[in-house]
């Protein structure tokens, strides 16, 4: 067996026995479901533990019952259960589960408008925090039916996160578990005073801790038992993804498992910052550039189309104003940067066309070794 498959096994394994609400379905097993026609590019990256390309005997599936998991989501009759099935590290199949107190003519309903299909094929992450809007005149039942798939998502989620770290991993080959960040920063103030954009950087890498510190200050989740992060979002969509781009490959940060998830091991520095003439690519010396990737369907602003940009502009400032103080606070260099290759950068992150690179920035230790704020 495989070092991934098995880890695949083990990991199934303490999944189930951490959760009482999850039961483990045999890999052989008929699925009910379609396979997810759709599934985000990026997907395997996504899913922890699995192998892109395994076969079905190293699937792991699991059916989440959400009974009890949202006892304040009621329909019209009363609690409205659903089961969710997961495989590999994405949504299968979302059904109502039976008996339940809904009536089967507001189950019809959800069926046509397409409800239960709206979360299959999205990798667990990214479907927890998907907006799936109501159903019309179905309103009560579909409000509820979504807030008990959330809570099954949620649960899966944190499930997840405590076998990883009861397995003492959470990643699959190339991923890189980070250390968790340390939080004992400057005063603000002192921040502020010395934050400012740095064009010099040293090629020395960051260290993990660094590393850690760094992508927690500008995205992490600070309030996790609300799934609250450091930055904030419009209508807390969490739509910002960060990749990091090194040398040595371009990595999906996983913020939950705080892992690094592998995703090419191309370099793709040279596709943020532009070269002034003349001037060296500061982005090509500097061990770390950032990318800001926006996720459309996870900001779901089809009925305000013209919000979508702004709001995903100022998401991103955000997150690059929390980068910036962190780097001022840790003696660290970075630029913000416009100057980017969007198209370039989607075709090396296999980005779906959901999704798209909107911002970068660079961060590295100050060229010559010095110190880049006052301590
Ligand atoms: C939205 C935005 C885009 C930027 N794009 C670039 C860029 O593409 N290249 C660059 O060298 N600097 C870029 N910068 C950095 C600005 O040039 C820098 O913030 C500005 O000169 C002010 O300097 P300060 O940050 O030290 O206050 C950008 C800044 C912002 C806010």
């Amino acid at each position: 067996m495989k070092a991934a498959n098995f880890l695949n096994l083990l990991l199934a394994t303490a999944v189930v026995l951490l959760c009482a609400k999850l039961h483990f379905v045999s890999p052989r097993a008929p699925s009910p479901a379609p396979a997810p026609a759709a599934a985000p590019a990026a997907a395997p990256a996504d899913a922890p533990g699995t192998e892109p390309g395994a076969g079905p005997e190293a699937a792991d599936r699991l059916v989440i019952d959400s009974t009890g998991l949202a006892p304040h989501a009621r329909g019209f009759g009363g609690p409205v259960p659903v089961e969710v099935e997961i495989t590999n590290g994405a949504v299968a199949r979302v059904s109502p589960k039976m008996p339940n107190g809904e009536s089967p003519m507001f189950f019809e309903m959800l069926e046509e408008a397409g409800l239960w299909n709206a979360w299959n094929g999205l990798p667990v992450s990214v479907a927890a925090t998907a907006r799936v809007d109501a159903v019309t005149s179905a309103t009560y039942s579909s409000k509820a039916a979504i807030a008990n798939v959330r809570a099954a998502l949620a649960s899966v989620s944190s499930a997840r996160r405590r076998a990883e770290a009861a397995a003492g991993t959470g990643t699959a080959g190339g991923d890189i578990a980070l250390p968790p960040p340390s939080r004992d920063a400057m005063p603000l103030g002192r921040a502020l005073e010395a934050r400012a954009t740095h064009r010099e950087f040293s090629s020395e890498p960051l260290s993990s801790q660094e590393l850690s510190d760094l992508l927690w200050a500008a995205n992490g989740f600070n309030r996790p038992d609300a799934g609250k992060r450091t930055a904030p979002t419009a209508i807390n969509r969490q739509e910002i993804d960060l990749y990091v781009c090194r040398a040595d490959g371009a990595f999906l940060w996983d913020a939950e498992a705080n892992v690094l998830r592998l995703v090419t091991t191309n370099d793709l520095r040279g596709l943020t910052g532009r070269m002034r003439d003349g001037a060296d690519n500061f982005a090509l010396v500097a061990p770390v550039a950032l990318v800001y990737v926006i996720d459309k369907e996870r900001q779901a602003m089809q009925d305000r189309p013209e919000d979508a940009a702004k709001y995903a502009s100022v998401d991103c400032g955000f997150v690059g104003q929390n980068v910036y103080l962190h780097c001022a606070a840790a003696g660290l260099h970075t630029v913000f940067l416009g100057s980017l290759r969007p198209d370039e950068i989607a075709a090396a992150l296999a980005l779906p066309p959901t999704r798209f690179a909107l911002f970068a920035q660079t961060v590295g230790k100050p060229a010559g070794g010095g110190a880049a704020a006052n301590p």
